[in-house]
């Protein structure tokens, strides 16, 4: 007998303005329209689906809305020829779970261009382990590559290192011979941080705030997913020519600081956004992922967790208590 609903975790707005976010059993007639219908069969916890399901910001853009970010299955019809009946996929960013149906759900039908097919490599469990937060952690090293920082430039700084984008963004960076300092808010991580390969480990404390406008020169480059006062400080901690790939906002959005690392160093700032990217581009990026992050770390940073759970889990992602990744698994 055909399908005819699917479950999914559904953003609704009420009157006043409020999202709601509930279980909910779909009609399938009602999925968006797209080129491949996927069976999902794990998604991931970003800080961003956090986001979304806690209400705490503004991530759908429109309403009803099946949040998740991520997503990885297996297709089911496809009406282009990229893609067939069988294939194993993944879809992350490309506005899922903003403007368009997401993950946290039983099925998905999307564009053709949104997916890239899961490397032999991974399982689809490993997929979801990287996920976005892995795909921008590689996306973050690409850049400093891009701007020739090598592992002889000197240490690179790693924010956030305890969350998702940082744990996956240290164990590539010590994979690829850099020299890694983490900073985490949570010493109790340190030993996990070592053994992804964290030469050193910053209390969150000594990097909170910048103390002048051009400090000590430390870093060759950094992997910043906290923003605010951690990101000014490294900034004014860059040597000259370093290079920062700034790709979130858990401490702050506000970045307070002066035109003295810039000018007076070189320093640049690059802006990492991992939603909006040509297929080409996603496919080199799940490339590297392949050959830059070994998986034992991956499997030892990644825990998998039921759709059910996925309202506590939001909540707790949001107040900076998850350590690593957590996988949710659609059909359990
Ligand atoms: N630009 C993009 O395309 C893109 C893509 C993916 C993610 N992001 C952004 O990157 C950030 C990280 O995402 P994620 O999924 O990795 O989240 P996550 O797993 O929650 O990691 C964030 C980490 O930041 C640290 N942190 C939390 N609150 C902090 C505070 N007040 N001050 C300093 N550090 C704090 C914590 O690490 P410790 O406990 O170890 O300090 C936390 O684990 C988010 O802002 C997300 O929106 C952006």
């Amino acid at each position: 007998m055909p399908v005819e609903t699917f479950r999914a975790v559904l953003l609704e707005q009420s009157a006043e303005g409020q999202v709601e976010a509930s279980f909910r059993d779909l009609p399938v007639a009602d999925l968006p329209e797209g080129e491949v219908l996927v069976q999902v069969a794990y998604s991931s916890l970003n800080y961003k689906d956090g986001l979304a399901i806690t209400g705490k910001a503004p991530i759908a853009r429109r309403y009803p809305m099946v949040a998740g970010i991520d997503l990885a299955g297996t297709v089911i019809e496809s009406s282009v020829p990229e893609f067939r009946p069988g294939d194993r996929v993944i879809g992350t960013g490309n506005e899922l779970g903003e403007r368009h149906w997401g993950g946290y759900a039983g099925l998905a039908r999307v564009r053709a261009g949104w997916l890239v097919p899961c490397p032999p490599e991974f399982t689809l469990q490993q997929a979801m382990g990287i996920g976005t937060a892995g795909f921008t952690a590689m996306q973050a090293v690409l850049a400093l590559e891009a701007h020739e920082i090598t592992p002889a430039s000197g240490e690179i700084v790693v924010t956030g290192a305890g969350g998702g984008v940082g744990s996956l963004a240290v164990a590539i960076l010590a994979q690829l011979g850099y020299t890694v300092a983490a900073v985490t808010g949570r010493p109790q991580l340190a030993e996990r941080l070592r053994w992804l390969g964290a030469a050193s480990i910053l209390e969150r404390a000594e990097l909170a705030e910048p103390r002048r406008p051009l400090d000590k020169a430390r870093w060759a480059g950094a992997v910043d997913s906290v923003g605010g006062g951690p990101l000014a400080a490294i900034l004014s901690q860059t040597q000259p020519g370093g290079s920062v790939a700034a790709c979130g906002l858990a401490a702050s959005p506000e970045l307070h600081t002066t035109v003295y690392p810039f000018i007076l160093r070189g320093v640049n700032l690059l802006g990492i956004y991992s939603v909006i990217l040509p297929p080409e581009e996603r496919a080199r990026i799940w490339g590297r992922l392949v050959t830059d992050l070994p998986l034992a770390k991956l499997e030892t940073l990644m825990a998998v967790a039921p759709l059910s759970a996925i309202f506590d889990l939001a909540a707790r992602i949001v107040a900076g208590q998850i350590a690593g990744r957590v996988v949710i698994d659609v059909s359990a």
